[in-house]
């Protein structure tokens, strides 16, 4: 009869972890813990309100209850910060604050395992082209040139913990790619921002739902991970044996691409694909709208291991770019696209703010990647992990809970092409 505690419940991968384990009988109690939002009642549920960036001694006071017979920790809170330095201090400090409180409030008796939920940035994805498909196995990106990266560092700190009270608990770390699932108002959300993007377009003018992002992103390779299987992956690694101290990668399994999702997303929504996907090449804008374009700071990824495949020289002073032929957050601004969404949300109840908190810029990167970006997901497999799903069965399951949710338009109510 396992118990857990949901860290981050809110979020959009806590949310879908928390959703799952009270769907499952044999878990008893499940504690589910974030800063401001609540989650709906459920008897299994308590909901504890704390804030993990303030002092360590409300966070004790708040879990000391539910900690006596705490066994799993799935640890899914996370701070967003554009300031990397800064993200770094805030996702340190809160993991920090989190395992002394459990330690001062006594979990550590009952403690079994806890669960860190992090990414791809494991692998430098935000850096530029990494290697691929990425292994567990491969080195991290640490000293220079690297930026910091606060996933080593919890890493490092969760191992220490637990070897601190002598092995009497263990540690798995997840490493999902971009998360298809369903949250309020969180900083990373691919599917409510492309849903909102592709319910306006399709309801505006001749109907043309393009790809915003760059034609080598639309042509490249890339893997999602569901937040269900991800919750699914985070229930099976708490528990099987064989899983702890461990990281794995946690993908749906298939690899896709734009090319084969994009028309999907297009039927879905009622709308147009334009006969001409890019009319201004790879780069240029499409049609009157502005394009955006960055250009990496850092260094890519793929650089720490050239000289091992035998392409010494190759990447080290190179600059990955961002290309997108729609600039998501100007087009998001412009007037008819707003009135269009004023419009939409009026006619079908729609949440206020779910415009506002769409992440543009987030998206904005995702679709403009000009890399494929492929996980391996063979140490998952060979530890005893079954569970697959097709990634478009994963947008059309989060697009209609979305829209359950009053977050999208009902995408069978919009137009749909002659
Ligand atoms: N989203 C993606 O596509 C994606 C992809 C790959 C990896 N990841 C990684 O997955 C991990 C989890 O991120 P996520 O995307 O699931 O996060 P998220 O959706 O942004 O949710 C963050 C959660 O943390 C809580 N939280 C934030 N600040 C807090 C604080 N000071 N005290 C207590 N709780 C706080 C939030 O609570 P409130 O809502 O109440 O503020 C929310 O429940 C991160 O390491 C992220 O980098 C995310």
């Amino acid at each position: 009869m396992p118990t857990a505690l949901v860290t981050g419940a809110t979020g959009i991968s806590g949310n879908a972890i928390v959703q799952h384990l009270l769907g499952l009988p044999e878990w008893t109690k499940v504690v589910t813990l974030s800063r401001s939002q609540q989650i709906p009642a459920h008897p299994k549920n308590t909901h504890l309100t704390v804030d993990l960036c303030g002092a360590t001694a409300p966070v004790v006071e708040v879990i000391k209850q539910d900690a006596q017979d705490l066994e799993y920790v799935l640890y899914c809170a996370y701070q967003a910060d554009t300031d990397l330095d800064r993200a770094f201090e805030i996702n340190v400090q809160m993991l920090q604050t989190f395992i002394t409180a459990l330690r001062e409030a006594g979990a550590m008796n009952t403690l079994k395992r806890i669960v860190l939920v992090t990414g791809l940035k494991q692998y430098g994805v935000q850096l530029g082209q990494p290697k691929q498909p990425m292994h567990e196995t491969d080195p991290w990106l640490e000293g220079e040139p690297w930026p910091k990266n606060f996933y080593y560092k919890q890493q490092k700190m969760l191992i220490k913990a637990a070897q601190d009270d002598g092995g009497s608990w263990s540690w798995v770390v997840t490493y999902p790619q971009d998360i298809v699932g369903v949250a309020r108002a969180n900083f990373m959300n691919l599917a409510t921002a492309l849903g909102l993007y592709a319910s306006v377009c399709s309801s505006l003018g001749d109907g043309e739902i393009p790809f915003p992002g760059a034609r080598k992103a639309y042509l490249a390779f890339n893997s999602w991970t569901s937040a269900k299987l991800h919750a699914e992956f985070c229930t099976w690694a708490a528990l099987a044996p064989q899983a702890g101290n461990q990281g794995f990668n946690v993908t749906n399994g298939d690899t896709e691409s734009w090319q084969n999702l994009w028309p999907n997303v297009v039927e879905r929504y009622g709308g147009r694909i334009p006969p001409v996907m890019f009319p201004n090449g790879d780069t240029g804008p499409y049609g009157d709208f502005e394009a955006f374009h960055s250009v990496s700071q850092f260094t890519p990824a793929i650089a720490l291991h050239e000289e091992r495949i035998g392409l010494k020289g190759d990447f080290t002073g190179m600059h990955n770019e961002v290309h997108q032929q729609i600039d998501t957050v100007k087009w998001s601004q412009r007037p008819e696209v707003r009135a269009k969404w004023a419009e939409l949300r009026d006619k079908f109840g729609l949440e206020h703010d779910s415009w506002d908190k769409a992440t543009w810029r987030f998206v904005s990167l995702l679709l403009s990647r000009e890399f494929s970006c492929v996980v391996s997901m063979s140490k998952a497999r060979k530890f005893g992990w079954t569970g697959y799903v097709d990634t478009w069965d994963a947008f059309e399951e989060t697009f209609d809970a979305l829209e359950k949710e009053s977050i999208l338009p009902p995408a069978s109510k919009l137009r749909r092409s002659e």
